[in-house]
C-alpha cells in the first residue's frame, strides 16, 4: 500500500487543502495528513482544534488519517513508514520556497521523495491566511471553507474582537 504525508498547519483547512488530498488518493493509496504545531506561525487555532476540522472536512474520504507530528518532517516520514511527501504547488511563487524545502528534506533524508500536485485552478490564490483576513473583514467563507471550519473561524475571530 503506497502512503503519501500531506504535511501543513492547517490553520484552518480549506477547500484547496482538501483538493490536493482527493487528487493524492488517485496517487497514493492512503493519504496522512500530517498537522504540524508550528508555533512560529503563531496559528489562530491550537493543535487540538486545527486536528479536529481536519478529521471533520475528511470524514465521508477514506483512506485519509489525520496525525499531528513534532520534530522534523523527514523523521516523522521515515518513522511512519510512508512513501513520500505530497504538497501542492498553487502559483509560480510557491516554487522558491517548496523547492527550497523538498532539497533541504531530501538532504536530510535521501530516500524520501516529495510529490507536487497542483490545485483546480479555483483554489490556486487560497491560503489560510487571506481566508482569515476575508474573516476578518466580514466576507462571505462558503467558497473557501467546509461550514463548520467557517462557523469556527467566524466565532474564533468574533471572540478575538470581542
Ligand atoms: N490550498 C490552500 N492553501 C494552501 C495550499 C492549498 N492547496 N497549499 C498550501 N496552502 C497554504 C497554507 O494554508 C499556508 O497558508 P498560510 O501561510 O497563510 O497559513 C501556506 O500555503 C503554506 O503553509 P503550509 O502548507 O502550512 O506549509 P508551510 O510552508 O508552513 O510548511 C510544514 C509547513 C509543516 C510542511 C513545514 O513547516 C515542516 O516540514 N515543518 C517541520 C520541520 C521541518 O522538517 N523542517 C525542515 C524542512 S522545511
Amino acid at each position: 500500500m503506497k502512503i503519501g504525508i500531506y504535511p501543513g498547519t492547517f490553520d484552518p483547512i480549506t477547500h484547496g487543502h482538501t483538493d490536493i488530498i482527493t487528487r493524492s488518493l488517485r496517487v497514493f493509496d492512503k493519504v496522512v495528513v500530517a498537522v504540524a504545531p508550528n508555533p512560529a506561525k503563531h496559528p489562530l487555532f491550537n493543535l487540538e482544534e486545527r486536528v479536529d476540522m481536519v478529521k471533520l472536512v475528511m470524514k465521508d474520504i477514506g483512506q485519509v488519517e489525520v496525525v499531528t507530528f513534532e520534530g522534523l518532517l523527514v523523521d516523522y516520514v521515515q518513522r511512519s513508514g510512508a512513501h513520500g511527501i505530497i504538497r501542492g504547488l498553487r502559483a509560480i511563487s510557491d516554487f522558491e520556497h517548496e523547492f527550497q524545502m523538498a532539497l533541504i528534506n531530501r538532504k536530510l533524508a535521501k530516500k524520501v521523495e516529495t510529490v507536487f500536485l497542483m490545485p483546480s485552478e479555483e483554489y490556486s490564490y487560497l491560503s489560510s491566511t487571506i481566508i482569515k483576513d476575508v474573516a476578518t473583514h466580514g466576507g462571505s467563507l462558503t467558497p473557501f471553507l467546509h461550514p463548520d471550519v467557517a462557523r469556527r473561524l467566524q466565532e474564533r475571530i468574533r471572540s478575538l474582537k470581542s
